[in-house]
């Protein structure tokens, strides 16, 4: 089985052929960073047109890496939401026309179960269910994965993305965007317990997550420590609010097979290894994908297709794109 993954719902524009038997045969992903960094964040409209530009070429280019055709495709899985509207249509039209064309099935995948299956790829023996942190730019939650198309919810963010407040730290301290991996780099030469920084919702009954508070305090901080001191003292803040909230959650379920994070928040160093403290702790396995599986890429949305499509779920060419779509 080969399905083509189109993913075009933030920044970077994607497309990958993967098969049902987790071989990544291309994957192609053209970033968007220059265009948007001097508004210091994404510009929808500026993301939609750029989605445009690139992906007929990169779909073209994944299938040459492949040596494949349409034709040899069994799916053609897109992104159809969450996400900036403009760019998910750019996506998802294109995902059709190529599946009407070829005479092959539409699979429209959620971008968070993308994110959510994606362990899967990189690790063929993680078996449902699963305790998944799923951090990104647009999402912090913690999930029950069950199966295909069965999560349950255990907790979410109340207010911003663990990525979200990456991205304002680095805003704050003027290290540029994206602002993740600037804010690690710095936080490697700083002093994690230089500046103190609230915990959020640390400790509290439910496991949910909040981090608009921990973005003021950095603000306010700001200018009377080094932005090295800043950045590390803020990373981690948040790993051990993450760490107090998935405790809380694992508390909760019962018989989870591993302890998995997943989105571009889990590329971060200091949170993959206290994670797996964690897990290890726990005596559970800790599951985390390649670092360029956690951030936006269609390798993920191939994967999802080709979990859904064995699972007989695909979509009619009317399925409509969908800027809110919790899993
Ligand atoms: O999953 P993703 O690529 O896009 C969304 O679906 O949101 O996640 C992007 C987020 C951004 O907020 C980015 O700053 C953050 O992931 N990120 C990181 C790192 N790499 C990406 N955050 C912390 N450390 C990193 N190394
Ligand atoms: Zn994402």
């Amino acid at each position: 089985m080969i399905i083509l993954g189109i993913e075009s719902s933030c920044d970077e524009t994607a497309a990958a052929l993967v098969t049902g038997d987790r071989q990544v045969l291309a994957h192609r992903l053209l970033g968007q960073e220059a265009a948007h960094a001097p508004f210091g964040g994404v510009v929808p409209e500026i993301a939609a047109r750029a989605h445009v530009e690139a992906l007929e070429p990169l779909i073209v280019a994944a299938l040459a890496d492949a040596k494949l055709t349409l034709a040899d495709v069994d799916a053609v899985a897109a992104t159809a939401g969450p996400g900036l509207i403009g760019g998910v249509m750019v996506g998802l039209v294109t995902g059709k026309a190529l599946a009407h064309a070829a005479g092959k099935p539409l699979v429209a995948v959620n971008h968070l179960e993308g994110h959510a299956l994606s362990p899967r790829l990189s690790d063929s023996d993680l078996e449902f269910p699963y305790l998944l942190l799923l951090v990104s730019g647009g999402h912090c939650q913690l999930l029950l994965v069950e199966g295909v198309g069965r999560y349950r919810r255990l907790a979410t963010t109340i207010d911003d993305a663990a990525g979200e407040a990456f991205d304002k730290t680095a805003k704050i301290l003027g290290l540029g965007f994206p602002g993740g991996p600037a804010v690690e780099r710095a936080a490697a030469l700083g002093n994690p317990k230089a500046v103190p920084l609230p915990r959020p919702l640390k400790g509290s009954a439910e496991p949910h997550f909040s981090f608009a508070g921990l973005k003021s305090a950095v603000a306010r901080a700001a200018g009377d420590y080094t932005p090295e001191d800043l950045a590390a003292s803020f990373q981690a803040a948040v790993v051990d609010c993450l760490i107090d909230r998935t405790t809380r959650a694992l508390g909760r379920v019962h018989g989870a097979t591993a302890l998995v994070v997943a989105g571009g928040v889990a590329a971060n160093g200091a949170v993959r290894s206290a994670l797996q403290a964690l897990a290890t702790a726990h005596g559970l396995r800790f599951v985390a994908p390649p670092l360029w599986l956690c951030t936006d890429n269609a390798a993920m949305i191939a994967w999802a297709g080709a979990e859904r499509f064995a699972a007989g779920l695909t979509d009619p060419l009317d399925v409509a794109a969908r800027p809110r779509w919790p899993l």
